[in-house]
């Protein structure tokens, strides 16, 4: 079969994989291939078991898999052959040198760059899907134009606002779909090439298109402001809790202000996932590198009120607990950053963990989906740590639960079975305010949600 189209996405990870899978299953005129480095990772894409978890995406891959979609390690070929090249590549914070802890690590970014310029056999469009910060899309520029042979390079940015978990929605039915070009002929014209590949399913005025700098400033803007929204909730959860005011009635009536909006108001043990705390980090890098201090300091505190409520959580749990954690059982429900999906980047699941066995408190960690990543993460910590698939088996002998994602099954759980199995005073320390809290209570648990008034027996 001869394609319309052929597009390539470097980079197969939470974003690149379902991105494609969804292109390649809206567009069957477009032949869709994805490359990645780690070939263990393009085996998995190309298996029954996907390397990531994500609600409907199975089907997705299924349905195109060898059809218009294909897993490959062939990078150098692919990039000769695709006219029009995604980037997805990882940009962790830096780790070393100037901006340490703070500004994006490039090194993935460029050397992807210099494997397309060495590669390239004619003129493409490459689109940043990565979130990166602001005028990389020109570092890329320079990179591309550093060859001497006659290969035109257009830069677009893209970049993606899907969720995980509800990737496969948000990909499907997007608000907005964004696309920074510049103002030249030949960008539009690429811009316009990119622009035909989501018209065949986002309506056109979702697809909006502005200035290649303002659209990478408007992915780091629009996590920071999602994870500012979730910090102001969480500090008045801390109020709260002094002032005997419950804050999911407090964000009830907030969130009912249109001009506030209801989601992305639930209190919690705090913010994790891979982009939320790099994002901010990236903005606040940013500002400083401008001399906006002030502008820095504003949103570095979005991320220290997430330190700080994570940390207020253990020292709560603590403070419950008689002031002593040392050898108490505690089961952690959920390790995932939320719920529906695997992934355990920046969960604050794996601060409390790391505080608890300071403590010297002995973990049992059950998650649907996330063991295998919670083993990864808590690898080499000293202390006591098991992984029980089974919620029951897993509280079994605890003197308190900990719940750290919302799955949805954990609302469902009997209860009673749990508290009749568990070490007394049973403890529930519900850290996504999902639980029945009065049922529980009135089961014997001593009860203590995020940002409401405890509910204890003594
Ligand atoms: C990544 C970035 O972290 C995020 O900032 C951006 O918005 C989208 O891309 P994600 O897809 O979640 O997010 O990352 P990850 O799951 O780690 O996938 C990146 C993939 O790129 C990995 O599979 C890695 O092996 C691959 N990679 C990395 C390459 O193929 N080439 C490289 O040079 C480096
Ligand atoms: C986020 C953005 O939402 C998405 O647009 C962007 O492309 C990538 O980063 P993601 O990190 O996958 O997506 O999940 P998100 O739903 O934003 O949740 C992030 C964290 O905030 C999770 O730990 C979640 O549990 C937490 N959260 C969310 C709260 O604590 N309270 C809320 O009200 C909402």
């Amino acid at each position: 079969m001869t394609f319309k189209k052929k597009m390539l996405c470097i980079g197969a990870g939470y974003v690149g994989g379902p991105t494609m899978a969804m292109i390649a299953h809206k567009c069957p005129q477009y032949k869709v291939t994805v490359v990645d480095i780690n070939p263990k990772r393009i085996a998995q894409w190309n298996s029954g078991e996907l390397p990531i978890y994500e609600p409907g995406l199975d089907e997705i891959v299924k349905a195109t898999r060898g059809v218009n979609l294909f897993f490959s390690t062939e990078i150098e070929k692919e990039i000769r052959e695709c006219h029009i090249i995604f980037v997805s590549v990882n940009t962790p914070t830096k780790t070393f040198g100037a901006g340490a802890g703070m500004a994006a690590d490039l090194q993935y970014w460029e050397k992807t760059a210099r494997q397309i310029l060495r590669n390239a056999e004619s003129d493409k469009i490459i689109v940043e899907k990565s979130t990166l910060p602001v005028k990389t899309a020109l570092a890329m520029e320079r990179i591309l134009t550093s060859g001497n042979n006659n290969i035109h390079f257009d830069v677009l940015s893209n970049p993606e606002f899907l969720a995980e978990g509800t990737a496969i929605k948000d990909l499907k039915d997007p608000d907005r779909v964004l696309i920074g070009s510049r103002r030249s002929p030949e960008g539009l014209r690429a811009r316009d090439e990119l622009v035909e590949i989501y018209a065949n399913w986002v309506p056109s005025d979702r697809i909006l298109t502005s200035n290649i700098w303002s659209c990478e400033l408007s992915k780091l803007v629009s996590n920071a402001f999602l994870a500012q929204k979730i910090s102001s909730i969480n500090a008045i959860s801390a109020l709260c809790e002094k002032a005997d005011a419950d804050v999911t009635e407090v964000s009830r009536a907030v969130g009912m202000d249109n001009r506030l909006g209801s989601r992305f108001l639930n209190a919690s043990v705090g913010f994790g996932g891979s982009c939320f705390k790099k994002d901010i980090l990236n903005l606040v890098y940013l500002c400083q590198y401008y001399g906006l201090n002030e502008v820095a300091d504003y949103w570095k505190a979005v991320v220290s009120i997430n330190d700080y409520q994570k940390e207020r959580f253990v020292l709560n749990m603590m403070n419950a607990m008689f002031n002593t954690l040392a050898g108490k059982r505690i089961c952690l429900f959920g390790f995932a950053f939320k719920a529906n999906t695997g992934d355990t980047r920046e969960s604050p699941a794996i601060f409390i963990s790391k505080r608890l066995l300071e403590e010297r408190a002995q973990l049992i960690i059950t998650d649907p989906k996330a063991l295998d990543n919670a083993k990864f993460d808590l690898e080499g910590l000293e202390g006591a740590i098991s992984y029980i698939e089974d919620p029951y088996e897993a509280a079994t002998g605890c003197d308190a639960i900990a719940v750290m994602t919302e799955w949805d099954v954990y609302p469902k759980l009997d209860f009673k079975k749990i508290y009749d199995s568990m070490t007394k005073p049973a403890f529930v320390f519900d850290g996504r305010n999902i639980l029945p809290h009065k049922r529980l209570f009135e089961t014997g648990f001593n009860v203590f949600p995020v940002g409401k008034p405890p509910m204890t027996h003594f």
